[in-house]
Order: C-alpha cells, then structure tokens, then sequence
C-alpha cells in the first residue's frame, strides 16, 4: 500500500520515486478532457475579487510558495507575496485592500500557520488551504480547500508534497487566469506541459546511479556546501539546501548566484561543493560566470542544467520542461543528492536528528 516501503530502503526514497505518478494523479483529478481545469467556482470568484495573494506556509511549503509566486503572478497577472507563518502572523505588513490568502501545508496542522488562519479569520479574509491532509485543522478553518493528492509522506524531509503544491499552484494559477481572461494563461497548455514534467521527473528518478555516484564525490566528506541561481532557480537553490541540511547535517546556503561576490564568496575554499542550478535561459551565462569564480577559488562544482542551455561537462542535465515549472524537474536530482548524501553517511534519512513531520507547538 501506499504507507508501506516495500522494497524500499528508507520512506524519502520512496517517495522521490512517486513523483512521477503524484503529477499524473493530479492531472487525472483536476483537469477535464486534458484541457480544462475543474476548480470549484466559489474559489476562483473569491481570488478573482481579490487585488493581492498573501501565502503564507513554513519550511519547504514556504518554498513551494516562492515558486507558487512565479506563477500566480505570471499565469494569473495578479500580485503575490510569500510569507513565512512564524513572521507573518505578529509582524503583518500592510495589507492590500482585497487579500486572499492561501496556506500551503502538507499536514495541515502546523501551528505557526495556524496562528496567521485565525487572525485571517477574525479579519474575515477569505483562505484557502492546499493539504495532503483533508481533514486537517487548516482546512477545517480555511474558507476553502483544495487536495494534494500527493499520498502519504512518511519521511520527514518533505519531497512529493513540494512538487505536488508547485503543481497544484500551477493548475490554479492556469484556471484563474483563465476566468480572468490573461492570454498567457489561457494559452498555456498546463495538461500537456505537467504530463512533460512527469516524463523528465521520471528520467531524473531513473539516473539515481549517476547521481549518487556525485553525491559520494562531491559530498560524503564535506562540512558545508552551497546552491545556487537565479530567478526560479534561486527559489529552488533554497529548497535543494534545505534537504541537504536537514538529512545529512552538512551546513548548506541556498544563495542567489549574483549575490555571492557580495560577501559569501569569502567562504569558499579549495573543494567547497558548490551546485548550480541553471534552467533560467536570460540568467545562465550569468551564473555560468559565477560558477567559474568559485570554480578559480577552488570549489568543486556540479551544474544542473536544463538540455537546452546545458554545456559540456554540466553533470546533471534536465529534459527541458515549459520555464515555469523546471522546478518540478531540477528538485529532483537534489533531492536525490540529499538522500544519498545522507545514506552514505549513515543516517536515519527519515528520522533526522531534531526535526519533527509536522510541528503542532509555535
Ligand atoms: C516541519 C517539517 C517540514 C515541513 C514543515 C511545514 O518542519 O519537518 O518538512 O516543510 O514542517 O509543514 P507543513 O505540514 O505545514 O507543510
């Protein structure tokens, strides 16, 4: 069954492997004759009548959001901020006259987004949660709910549930831009270009051998490490550091690539592991240009690149996916690379030291 690991060694595994399917399932629940997204009316008036998205989430949901974002605000042609709960919730910015607010939790029960929903609520703003978990608190006391349809995640390093939000956030961004006439969102072909990113994910999940090979060279001895990109590659830069530091315990920075020389620089040494993430086409010469400044400091470098701007020597290379959604693909060999990292090394890859799967304390 789906709780089960079978013949897996460890949940995260697992997990990663699901990827694939959980795109498919999302597919085959929100989207109609592969063209139109079903989301329920009521949702979509209340974010049509909003000026502005406020989401709001912890942890690796807050960077499925940053992600979420992108898309909201390309897809859907409306303003979107992205908070972290613990922050948001006694330290409000100003609000927009109409906001919408939309919790991303995969468990639905963490406390410091909770806190944010009952202040939303005393306000009488509108809320939607996106949950793995239907009868969660969160989605008890949001205006709405939409599913994850991710599955069980058992491992505490969260890996499905962060692209399964990125796609879920990208069926909405498609339908409400879609009501709201944004020719870009109605052109987009979402059933096609998410059946794509489960076709490269799978590709990505079928390279484990290379990939682990990597995280033996690059990563089995060393101390900390460093991500970087820019634009959506930045958000996922945060997210592929936060697994490598949860499960491994090596100290990792997700950093905009251009900020580096900036002062972070000072940091790296002879055979600091320095990972680039390069998908975003109008940046990657940029990037590239970081990568050899670390590289003439003495890092070792790992370029993860989408087919389309990758150059020899790029290590990891990504079948390419529509723009917005590389996300979905480059996560995956990161998280790969966390895992291994950590089983080579001899960990608990699911229960890493200190860490809990849902925190229900503020
Ligand atoms: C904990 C987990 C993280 C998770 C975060 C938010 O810290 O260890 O993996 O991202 O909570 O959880 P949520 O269930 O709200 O997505």
């Amino acid at each position: 069954s789906d709780s089960e690991k079978g013949a897996y060694p460890f949940y995260m595994l697992k997990e990663i492997d699901e990827q694939p399917a959980v795109m498919r399932r999302l597919l085959s629940e929100y989207v109609e004759n592969e063209e139109t997204v079903k989301i329920d009316d009521h949702i979509l008036n209340a974010m049509k009548a909003a000026d502005r998205l406020y989401i709001v989430a912890a942890g690796t949901s807050y960077h499925a959001g940053l992600v979420g974002k992108e898309l909201f605000e390309s897809l859907a042609n409306v303003p979107t901020e992205v908070h972290v709960a613990s922050e948001f919730g006694y330290h409000m910015p100003l609000l927009s006259e109409k906001p919408f607010f939309i919790f991303l939790s995969q468990s639905g029960e963490t406390a410091d987004s909770r806190q944010v929903l009952v202040k939303v609520n005393e306000m009488m703003y509108p809320s939607l949660t996106i949950t793995n978990s239907a009868n969660s608190t969160l989605s008890r006391e949001a205006t709405y709910t939409l599913l994850l349809h991710a599955g069980p995640e058992i491992a505490v390093a969260s890996t499905k549930a962060y692209t399964a939000q990125i796609a879920v956030e990208a069926l909405l961004a498609k339908a409400l831009g879609t009501v709201t006439g944004q020719a870009k969102a109605i052109d987009y072909d979402v059933y096609h270009e998410l059946t794509a990113v489960a076709n490269a994910m799978q590709a990505m999940v079928d390279e484990k051998e290379s990939i682990n090979d990597l995280a033996k060279e690059f990563l089995s001895e060393t101390r900390n490490a460093f991500y970087i990109g820019r634009g959506i590659d930045y958000d996922v830069s945060i997210e592929a550091a936060l697994k490598l530091k949860e499960v491994s315990y090596v100290q990792t920075e997700g950093f905009a690539s251009g900020e580096l020389k900036h002062g972070t620089i000072a940091l790296i040494e002879e055979g600091t592991p320095v990972v680039a993430i390069i998908t975003d086409a109008p940046t990657a010469s940029h990037t590239r240009g970081n990568v050899q400044e670390v590289l003439a400091r003495g890092a070792n470098t790992i370029t993860i690149s989408t087919e389309s701007l990758a150059n020899e020597g790029d290590q990891i290379v990504l079948p390419d996916v529509s723009d917005l959604l590389t996300p979905l693909v480059s996560i995956v060999p990161a998280q790969l690379l966390a895992y291994y990292t950590s089983l080579n090394r001899g960990y608990d890859v699911d229960k890493p030291r200190n860490l809990a799967k849902s925190v229900t304390v503020e």
